[in-house]
């Protein structure tokens, strides 16, 4: 009986689970073999009314075209509906396709010379694109639907899918953020689960201002159990949850949402990851004069987590003045400076958390040079990629010890996930692993 219900489950569960098409990472699709990709149309390219595909659509495809790939139009819908959505794109199109159909993707295979194993489903039905997609043995991966507003027949399909979901035990867990698309988390969290023997699944959300509100419904009526939220949605989100921690909201952000019975829960590990971060490698935060360069959304929660370990001072230096004069009077032993005063002597840790020397502008620096810079001084440089931005050069040419963002990225993520699964993650061979598998320094 179990194994009849585990059988079933598998017929309906997606390959990978996205919020939008724009989530999709095509090139890891075609590194994994895929070369054609069988989009649905209404509900996952198109919201239901929409005759004309939207431009962003548009771009996708080409997109998707400019990698070698063949996009495939399906839909359950009319030949009308198709030839009208299809008029401009002249894409290969299967109407009436009546999912699932195993006979529909024997056609596509043999239109483009590809196996079936090079076919890629992608829709928003479980009982329709998935299960079809499944029983013709071709990926397939599920966007959340592009419309609510939809029959009482799909309602009632779609709570039924939400069961499904629910029961395969797709934990799903998200990053909000605008861009989010070269984002490491899914991989770093894929790991931490495979190591960890946890079933959950990781994506990416693509958000903008408007529809923030609404993917936070959207993740709690598909049983989302928590997200990480960045750039540039850490403030703005904090408006939409039911509780926010006294850290998160002393810090001003949030970085973590745990759902649960229905309600959001915002919490910010930035800073503690930060601090798990210098105490792996080992440097004196207490008492330490504390330099740090730059005052945009990370510099708020590692001010907040180094005054509560008892830091000596904390100078903030920015380019523009009044944003770390705004960061600095929140904080105790915590003064704000102009960027041009910058001088490196006199400081014992060196916190670079400004965007300059980011991949590709890797040449950038936000001071020209670290003259006067003791060799005791430990540099921390906020970017991993590149694992050794030219600050890092700069610092480790007059002696000193330079570190990148790599381990605060891994510890943030762990103290996510001790939150969402409440047990203990931090542990240093696992970090070491992590580190290992990803393949960063
Ligand atoms: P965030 O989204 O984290 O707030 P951001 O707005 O790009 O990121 O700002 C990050 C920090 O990098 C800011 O302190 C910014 O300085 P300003 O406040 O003056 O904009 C700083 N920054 C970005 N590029 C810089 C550069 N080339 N030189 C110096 N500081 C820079």
């Amino acid at each position: 009986m179990i194994l009849l219900y585990v059988e079933i489950l598998k017929r309906f569960t997606p390959t990978e689970y996205v919020n939008s098409i724009y989530d999709i990472d095509i090139l890891s699709l075609k590194n994994k073999g895929i070369k054609v990709l069988v989009a649905d149309i209404d509900n996952t390219l198109a919201k239901t009314k929409e005759r004309i595909p939207a431009e962003a659509v548009v771009r996708w495809i080409e997109k998707a075209k400019s990698y070698g790939m063949h996009v495939v139009l399906s839909s359950n819908n009319s030949q009308k509906r198709v030839s009208e959505y299809n008029k401009s794109l002249k894409l290969f199109a299967v109407h009436r396709a009546y999912k699932p159909f195993k006979y529909g993707f024997s056609k596509i295979a043999k239109k483009f010379n590809v196996q079936k194993h090079e076919i890629c489903m992608i829709g928003d039905q479980i009982f329709t694109d998935i299960w079809g997609a499944n029983k013709a043995g071709v990926m397939s991966v599920l966007v959340m639907p592009l419309s609510t507003d939809e029959g009482i027949g799909i309602r009632l399909k779609r709570y039924v899918e939400h069961l499904i979901l629910k029961k395969s035990k797709i934990n799903t867990y998200c990053l909000v953020g605008n861009p989010v698309a070269h984002s490491k988390s899914p991989m770093l969290h894929g790991i931490i689960y495979k190591h960890c023997g946890i079933k959950a699944h990781y994506m990416l959300c693509f958000a903008d201002n408007e529809r923030l509100g609404g993917i936070v419904s959207q993740f709690k009526a598909f049983g989302v159990k928590g997200f990480n939220i960045t750039v540039p949605f850490k403030h703005d989100i904090m408006q939409y949850l039911d509780y926010v921690s006294d850290d998160a909201t002393r810090i001003g952000t949030v970085n973590v949402v745990k759902i649960s019975g229905g309600k959001c829960y915002g919490y910010n590990t930035d800073g503690e990851g930060f601090i798990m971060q210098l105490k792996s490698d080992k440097t004196k935060i207490e008492n330490s004069k504390i330099k740090i360069i730059g005052a945009g959304g990370a510099t708020p929660a590692i001010v907040y987590a180094l005054t509560k370990e008892g830091v000596g001072s904390i100078a903030i230096y920015n380019r523009t003045f009044e944003k770390a004069e705004e960061i600095a009077k929140r904080f105790q032993s915590c003064e704000a400076k102009r960027l041009e005063e910058f001088e490196a002597s006199d400081c014992d840790i060196l916190i670079n958390t400004t965007s300059a020397g980011l991949f590709p502008n890797t040449e950038n620096s936000p001071v020209d040079n670290l003259d006067g810079i003791s060799p005791q001084t430990v540099l921390y440089d906020i970017i991993y990629n590149p694992s050794e931005t030219k600050l890092m050069r700069m610092a480790r040419k007059k002696g000193c010890k330079a570190h990148n963002g790599v381990k605060l990225l891994i510890y943030q993520g762990l103290l996510a996930d001790e939150i969402w699964f409440e047990r203990k993650f931090t542990d240093e061979s696992l970090v070491q692993k992590i580190i290992n598998e990803m393949g960063v320094e």
